[in-house]
């Protein structure tokens, strides 16, 4: 058994009770915290945690004998870390990223800056078709190392847990492909990879609409062998609540959903996702109150991306009312090169805040815990809680959580643990 002791934690942020995987309503704004603490890890599991022996600090009721207790039977040598006054919290998870990806859109950037929308380079053959006729293009080897590049950029800046979602395919093989690649990287990375099948995601060049629903149909099998979920972009000019339907169904107790909803119009993604048990339903730029009232009562996850909104200039979603109706939010990237090229969730984190008016600590738990729900992940990541991996940010002396969304860009991390 392997066992490690962090000591002087200066902060130890996101303490969960066991059980509790999500956080909903006004419990989204809350969160456990222990100043002066200390953390065990054994087996890379959280063991234990508690309150440093030594001086109160700042607590209301000071412990007057808080000990360490003794490593366990059977540990051979416990290694320490001295945190040095430091932060400790769960890592990033980040549920919704497009990071398998070949070459660049840089060259559509001009054109958005000029003003086109989204829909309209779309509409010229750009945006999703044209990652695609690249993919197509690029050998599975070097997806694989032109995707890694960013695995391992979002690792580096705290990110512990992502999903990752095909979609650049639009083809049987390129679908695979994209999908193997998914699974390589789960193979090679510290961090949790869940996979996604977002074969519905543009009407692949070589088919009618009616032709490429049945062929992401056809497809299903051999992707549920690959990937946890299955996505599609029901919205307008892409797919419809019809195709969705038919698409969902025919994954029916093979991939979970996780739907692209409501970006570009009031589309109906919601409802359906909900309809078939979507873990969660992602983007929401657009929506009404009855995609509130939809949510209420389900296990769906309203997941929110407001690195699209800034990069696309959509609406934020309204993530303070779908609170104050009960419900939980998680936040997450979409890296990807068409609507948001970044995959930092403290940038995340800070338009949480400053665009969608959450708390900080309602967005740390939409980036941490809710995030985690949002791809099956939370009973092992997301929150500080015995039991779960010891997947956590260590930071540099000073940190807390509303500084983490403040000071969004300033470098806060000493380590990542794993
Ligand atoms: O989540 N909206 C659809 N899909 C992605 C964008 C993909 C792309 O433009 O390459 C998104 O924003
Ligand atoms: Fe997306």
């Amino acid at each position: 058994m392997s066992s490690t002791l962090i000591k002087n934690i200066g902060l130890l942020a996101g303490i969960v009770p066991e059980g509790v995987l999500r956080k909903e309503g006004s419990a989204q704004g809350e969160t456990g915290m222990q100043e002066n603490a200390w953390l065990r890890i054994e087996d890379g599991r959280i063991a234990g945690f508690g309150k440093m022996p030594g001086p109160a600090g700042h607590d209301v009721i000071p412990d007057p004998s808080p000990v360490i207790p003794s490593r366990p039977e059977g540990a051979a040598e416990e290694s320490q870390i001295d945190a040095l006054g430091g932060m400790l919290m769960p890592g990033f998870c980040d549920s919704h990223t497009h990071i398998v990806y070949a070459g660049s859109r840089d060259g559509e950037f001009l054109d958005k800056i000029n003003g086109l929308s989204y829909e309209e380079i779309a509409a010229r053959g750009g945006g999703i078709l044209n990652s695609s006729d690249l993919l197509n293009r690029t050998p599975e080897d070097e997806l694989y190392r032109q995707s890694m590049a960013r695995v391992n950029e979002m690792m580096a800046k705290g990110t512990v847990a992502m999903e990752i979602k095909s979609g650049y395919g639009l083809c049987p093989e390129g679908e695979m492909k994209m999908l193997r690649v998914i699974r390589r990287i789960k193979e090679s990375v510290p961090a949790a990879v869940k996979s996604t099948f977002l074969g519905a995601h543009a009407i692949g060049r070589k088919y009618t609409h009616e032709e490429y629903v049945q062929a992401v149909i056809d497809m299903i099998p051999e992707a549920s062998v690959l990937a946890d979920f299955v996505d599609v972009f029901c919205d307008e000019g892409f797919f419809t609540v019809e195709d969705t339907e038919r698409i969902l169904s025919a994954a029916k107790g093979k991939l979970v959903p996780k739907i692209h909803a409501n970006e570009l119009a009031v589309s109906g993604g919601v409802q359906v996702g909900v309809k078939h048990g979507a873990l969660s339903v992602d983007h929401l730029e657009r929506t009404t109150d009855a995609e509130i009232e939809a949510l209420r009562g389900s296990s769906t996850m309203p997941t929110m991306l407001p690195g699209s909104s800034f990069f696309l200039g959509l609406p934020y979603g309204r993530a303070k009312d779908y609170i104050k109706a009960g419900l939980g939010v998680a936040l997450a990237s979409d890296y990807n090169p068409g609507s948001s090229p970044c995959g930092d969730m403290r940038f995340v984190m800070a338009q949480g805040c400053i665009k969608m008016k959450l708390t900080p600590v309602e967005a740390f738990n939409a980036v941490t815990i809710n995030s985690a729900y949002a791809m099956g992940l939370s009973l092992e990541y997301g929150s500080i809680t015995v039991g779960k991996k010891a997947a956590l940010i260590l930071t540099e002396p000073g940190w807390d959580i509303t500084k983490l969304a403040y000071q969004y860009q300033t470098p806060f991390i000493r380590k990542v643990i794993y």
